[in-house]
């Protein structure tokens, strides 16, 4: 019997030859700076996997006196057009609708691959930037957006491409789940929760994005539209945050060994043939054993039933700034390969 020998992927490339992929970033914050650290240090690493080395041409930031750790302040640039211009890929972690739409129109039009972790961009105008991408030739890459470190999106979109998605359902938002699990388990009060929370980098530039489900609802607006292809948006969401919860209700749950979690579902109505889709997001009281139940900290769980596949659960970092790299920098290898020589 032969010996099987894993194929080197990197085999007649030098990238010695090539020229470097040159790539953007907009946004030191949280996510951003993680992305700029890692690409620094796994250089090599990289330059290995891809076969040519990436070089970080610029950062965006509003303020470039701010100090950050791991970042060379040669990088730092307040003109966001500038450098989006001078790159083959262009990381959009900055955050908000505007300028990051803009951005990265600037940057599809201009031939760039573009990542983004931006859930709110995606689930607001994810069709027409997608049209864009197509007419421009490039990608548009988002696994970030959704549950951070968790590849869901890759499961939904590529794992399950031959199978029949009826039901997802998760705790997709790190930050809610943190209070949650202070409030009921530790005894924090609900507005130091939140503190910590902040503290961690776990919460959205505007905390009531968090808070009332908003960020929830746009993570489950992208999968369902992944899943079932239609275009589901965010008003077709039923919704309701963590912010009316009582200490009556908190003490409800404990008291019948139930668990209060922000869950969000999206399940398939009607023939599969011509789907409709019902999405929620809202706080359940759930048995301390049911998988989404297990969810702790800023982690996230997701629950998917396919027709053939069955029942696959997918449970990790829901947010954090090195978790969310680790999706952010998959998304940039993925389009490195796409750029020409
Ligand atoms: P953040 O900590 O608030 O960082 C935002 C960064 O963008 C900052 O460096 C800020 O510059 C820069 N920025 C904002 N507006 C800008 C503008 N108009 N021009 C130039 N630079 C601008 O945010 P984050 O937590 O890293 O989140 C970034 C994105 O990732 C958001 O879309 C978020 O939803 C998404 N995401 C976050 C997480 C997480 O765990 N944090 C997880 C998944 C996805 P200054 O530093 O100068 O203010
Ligand atoms: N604010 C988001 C959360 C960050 O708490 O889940 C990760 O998307």
């Amino acid at each position: 019997m032969s010996a099987v020998v894993a194929p080197d992927l990197t085999e007649g490339v030098d990238e010695n030859l090539m020229a470097p992929v040159r790539v953007a970033v907009l946004g030191a914050g949280t996510v951003g700076g993680s992305v700029v650290r890692l690409l620094h240090e796994r250089s090599d690493l990289y330059a290995a996997r891809v076969g040519r080395r990436l070089e970080v041409v610029g950062v965006a930031v509003r303020d470039t006196a701010k100090e950050r750790d791991g970042i060379d302040p040669a990088l730092l640039t307040t003109d966001a057009e500038a450098l989006v211009d001078s790159a083959d890929v262009v990381v959009e972690v900055m955050g908000g609708l505007d300028p990051a739409r803009g951005l990265i129109e600037r940057a599809m039009r201009r031939g760039a691959q573009v990542v983004t972790a931006n859930k709110q961009l995606i689930a607001q105008e994810g069709v027409a930037l997608h049209a864009l991408a197509d007419e421009c030739g490039v990608g548009l890459d988002y696994e970030a957006a959704v549950m951070a470190a968790i590849p869901v999106m890759a499961v939904v979109r590529e794992a399950l491409a031959g199978d029949v998605i009826t039901s997802i359902s998760g705790v997709v938002n790190g930050s809610t789940n943190f209070i949650l699990d202070m409030v009921a388990r530790k005894g924090v009060p609900f507005e130091e929760a939140v503190r910590k929370a902040g503290e961690l980098g776990y919460l959205e530039a505007d905390p009531t994005e968090d808070l009332e489900g908003l960020d929830a609802a746009a993570k489950i607006v992208i999968l369902a539209r992944t899943a079932w292809g239609l275009p589901v948006t965010l008003d077709d969401v039923r919704r309701q945050g963590i912010t009316g919860l009582t200490d009556e209700d908190f003490h409800n749950a404990t008291g019948t060994g139930r668990v209060v979690k922000l869950v969000a579902s999206a399940w398939r109505s009607g023939p599969a043939a011509s789907p409709k889709v019902e999405v929620a997001v809202r706080p359940v009281a759930l048995p301390q054993d049911d998988p989404l139940a297990m969810a702790r900290g800023g982690a996230n769980v997701v629950v998917i039933e396919a027709e053939s596949a069955g029942t696959l659960r997918l449970h990790g970092a829901g947010a954090g700034g090195d978790e969310t790299a680790s999706a952010v920098l998959a998304d940039v290898l993925r389009a490195v390969r796409r750029v020409g020589p």
